[in-house]
């Protein structure tokens, strides 16, 4: 398995990949440059799991680490967790220079990341992805940040990884539900930028879970997307935001059907199929395009249809969306499979959308 680089000059930074290196992450932060102090962010689940063996990397490498634990969950994912990692740097004495180490699925990055980016005004981090969500997708490109009982994500920071260690060996220990919402996120990659990988997926759908390699090519290769887009507009002036491809509605779902309903990559997988409807709706999408996202999205378990949510409920979810105008909301819709455009659609037609969405799911 290959490095990749997010190329952002003075602040680029490595995503190693590498199945079994959880115990090399003390020496790895040493060549890094970082020493004294550190503190490994995680909950109870995945410190129970991995903590010993990153801790003890960490000591062996010469660091005077601290392991922080929050609550597990999505519905944790809020300023109160912050705090509570604040809490913990400032007892453990950590400095600017002191590393902080994310150690788990996307709400630990997220919420470490902001904890790294606001502390001290900006301390180090490295980020350990232990899910597949988290390992295709936020554990590169430095967004940080937590929810606000408004909004997904509301309050954030963007603040880049020192590194990112990813170790697929761990997602062994993964329930199948978060590996398949990971799978999401790689359809998501599929169908902005890389047929190929889309079609890799479609004829590895029956077997990407059961096996290393398959699972292994397609974080390679997310990651790869990934760098390249945010190496080109780390703060989504422009292409980033495609990698928000069904997340508009997505946001909108989790938000409404509260945090921990659906799993995050599950709400991706209904916002891309919606998002997708809505393109040929619109008369941009070829029908075809959008069953091959459905029936793809289906093959790896995932689902398809809105859950049963009130067509005014979803609009009011997604003005509140961070990608919302001077009141116009803008959509990543696909042209085809590996193309996207970015558009203001109105809400008129979103509504349409809703409607023809939520009488699919009731059939
Ligand atoms: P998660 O972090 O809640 O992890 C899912 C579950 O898996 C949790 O219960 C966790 O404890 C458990 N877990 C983690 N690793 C495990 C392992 N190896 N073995 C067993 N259990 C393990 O969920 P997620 O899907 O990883 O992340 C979702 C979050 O990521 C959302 O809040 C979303 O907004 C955010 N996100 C951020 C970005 C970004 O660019 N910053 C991108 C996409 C998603
Ligand atoms: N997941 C969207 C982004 O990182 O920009």
């Amino acid at each position: 398995m290959g490095n990749i680089t997010v190329e952002l000059g003075g602040r680029s930074y490595p995503i190693i990949i590498r199945d079994g290196m959880l115990p090399s992450i003390g020496p790895r932060m040493h060549r890094l440059g970082l020493r004294g102090r550190a503190a490994v962010v995680t909950n109870a689940l995945v410190g129970g799991l991995y903590g010993k063996t990153v801790m003890g990397s960490l000591k062996d490498a010469g660091f005077d680490a601290v392991r922080i634990t929050l609550p597990d969950g999505e519905e944790y994912k809020n300023v109160e967790a912050v705090g509570m990692v604040y809490d913990g740097l400032v007892a453990h004495r950590m400095e600017r220079t002191s590393p902080v180490v994310a150690l788990g699925g996307g709400v630990i990055g997220d919420i470490a990341g902001f904890a790294a980016a606001t502390y001290l005004r900006g301390t180090p981090y490295i980020q350990v992805p232990t899910t597949l969500l988290a390992q295709v997708d936020s554990s590169v490109g430095g967004k940080t940040g937590v929810n606000h009982p408004m909004g997904k994500n509301l309050i954030g920071a963007f603040h880049q990884p020192r590194a990112v260690f990813t170790d697929p060996a761990v997602l062994k220990t993964l329930d199948e539900r978060q590996l398949r919402a990971g799978a999401a996120e790689v359809i998501k990659y599929g169908v902005i930028l890389d047929e190929a990988l889309f079609a890799f997926m479609e004829a590895n759908a029956g077997r990407i879970f059961a096996s290393v390699s398959p699972l292994s090519m397609a974080i390679e290769r997310s990651c790869r997307i990934k760098a390249g887009v945010v190496s080109v507009d780390e703060r989504e002036g422009g292409l980033r935001a495609i990698l928000n491809f069904g997340h508009t509605f997505g946001h909108a779902i989790e938000n409404i059907a509260g945090y921990g309903a659906l799993v995050h990559g599950e709400a991706v997988a209904i916002g891309m199929c919606m998002a997708a409807e809505l393109s040929v709706s619109l008369g941009l999408c070829a029908p075809d395009a959008a069953r091959r996202i459905r029936s793809l999205a289906a093959a790896l378990g995932l689902p398809v249809h809105p859950p049963d949510i009130a067509p005014g409920a979803f609009m009011a979810a997604l003005r509140m969306d961070k990608k919302v105008s001077s009141g116009v909301i803008r959509f990543i819709l696909p042209t085809s499979i590996g193309k996207v455009v970015i558009r203001e659609v109105d809400e008129r037609d979103i509504k349409l959308a809703i409607r023809k969405s939520l009488r699919d799911s009731a059939r």
